[in-house]
């Protein structure tokens, strides 16, 4: 709504749109349009587009609007935005393109946009952002919002550039996990909305560390941080200490495991409460044997909350990693491609409240046995024997066989 005494009708190709004098101001809402007209005025500074059927934004829609400042493109069937689009606002500080259907947002898409504050991208599809596509505004970028989308993963290196930015509204969407410290350098966020997401934690961060952080606006000091995330599975375990720390303004979080604690109210669980188990060994292989150059497979099963991480350390003392030799997986198994060292590895289990460790023994077997000892009663025992441990007896067994 605007004063009437600033509207002057002013008739647009396929539909009225008003513009409104002195400051360049172009109205097109519910108009029908099925496109950006093509004749508004260059010199326009505000252009409002919201509540049509504008399904694709090309690069002449927008093209040569260098004083654009404020442009709505509000509620309307926008699915495609075509590389560069932007390209030619640079004065532009305010960008909404709320409830309309974009679902993957690349490097091209706002390029150019070199002065933009507010990018409102609420209610779209959008699943995938690529890692670029705030590239032109980190640093002037003051509100985003990503509410009620599908986004399972955020390009959080980016996020964490975002020096300016006071608003961050991520509820609503799907994502799973959020990176340890990734808003520590956002110094002047007041505001972080993660509500209804499937996050099971929530990282301690420098900056919440720093600031109180209250759970909800009403009556929270300015300089305060808002942080919001109710509707997640928590699980509450010892990780959560420091959030249930906080200083809060409503009972809306709940938890949704470990099983004594699911469904209770976070606030009204004490601090003893959030528990965590250091890791126990439950299976391991304890000793292996393999012809040298050979392919081994060795074994390391832990439980424990949170779930521990498995590393493996070499009979030399040295960490594990995936290589072209060796890979280590997330269920505790280390696969040796060809193994070259022999003696005792160590599996290592560990999580937050602590770690364990097995050793796990790796023995090279004789790959030239004597021909007239295959039969002997040496040889049956030996194979036996390495039938008891494991079953490599079947596949050395044979080999061996004359
Ligand atoms: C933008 O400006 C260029 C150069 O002045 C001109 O050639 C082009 O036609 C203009 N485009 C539009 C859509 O006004
Ligand atoms: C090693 O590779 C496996 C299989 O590709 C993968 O599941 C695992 O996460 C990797 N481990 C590390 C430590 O990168
Ligand atoms: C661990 O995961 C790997 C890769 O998915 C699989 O080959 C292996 O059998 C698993 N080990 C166990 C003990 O489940």
């Amino acid at each position: 709504y605007l004063p009437p005494f600033l509207l002057l009708s002013h008739h647009l190709s396929r539909c009225t749109c008003q513009n409104l004098l002195p400051s360049y101001t172009v109205l097109c809402a519910k108009t029908g349009l099925l496109f950006v007209p093509p004749n508004i005025d260059r010199q326009t500074a505000e252009l409002r587009l919201m509540d049509n059927f504008i399904t694709t934004l090309r690069h002449r829609d927008f093209a040569n609007m260098t004083s654009l400042i404020h442009l709505t493109l509000s509620r309307n069937t926008i699915s495609q935005i075509r590389p560069y689009t932007f390209a030619d606002l640079q004065d532009l500080h305010a960008l909404h393109l709320d409830s309309n259907r974009l679902t993957t947002l690349d490097d091209s898409h706002f390029q150019g946009l070199v002065n933009l504050r507010h990018l409102i991208l609420a209610n779209n599809q959008l699943h995938s952002i690529s890692e670029g596509a705030f590239q032109d505004f980190l640093e002037t970028l003051e509100d985003l919002d990503l509410s009620y989308n599908n986004l399972v993963d955020i390009p959080w290196e980016t996020i964490a550039m975002l020096v300016s930015v006071n608003t961050l509204s991520l509820d609503h969407n799907l994502i799973e996990s959020v990176p340890e410290g990734i808003f520590s350098n956002l110094h002047k966020l007041a505001r972080l909305d993660m509500t209804s997401n499937k996050l099971k934690k929530i990282p301690p961060d420098p900056l919440f560390l720093r600031i109180p952080v209250y759970a909800k606006m009403k009556g929270s000091p300015l300089t305060s941080l808002v942080l919001s995330f109710g509707g997640n599975p928590l699980h509450c375990n010892c990780e959560l200490v420091w959030l249930r720390r906080v200083t809060r303004e409503d009972d809306l979080e709940t938890c949704a495991s470990p099983k004594d604690l699911a469904g209770k109210y976070f606030w009204t669980i004490r601090e003893e409460e959030f528990v965590c188990e250091p890791p126990m060994i439950t299976r391991h292989t304890s000793k292996m044997f393999v012809m040298e150059g050979q392919e081994v497979s060795l074994r390391c099963k832990s439980i424990g909350d949170p779930e521990p991480s498995t590393h493996w350390v070499s009979p030399d003392g040295k960490l594990i990693g995936n290589t072209s030799r060796t890979i280590c997986y997330e269920n505790g198994s280390l696969d040796i491609l060809k193994a070259s060292d022999s003696g005792k590895f160590t599996c290592i289990a560990s999580n937050a409240a602590g770690e364990a460790t097995a050793p796990v023994e790796l023995v090279f077997i004789i790959t030239h046995i004597p021909m007239y000892t295959s039969h002997s009663l040496f040889n049956t025992y030996f194979f036996s024997s390495l039938c008891h441990i494991n079953a490599l007896c079947h596949i050395n067994g044979t080999k061996h066989a004359p």
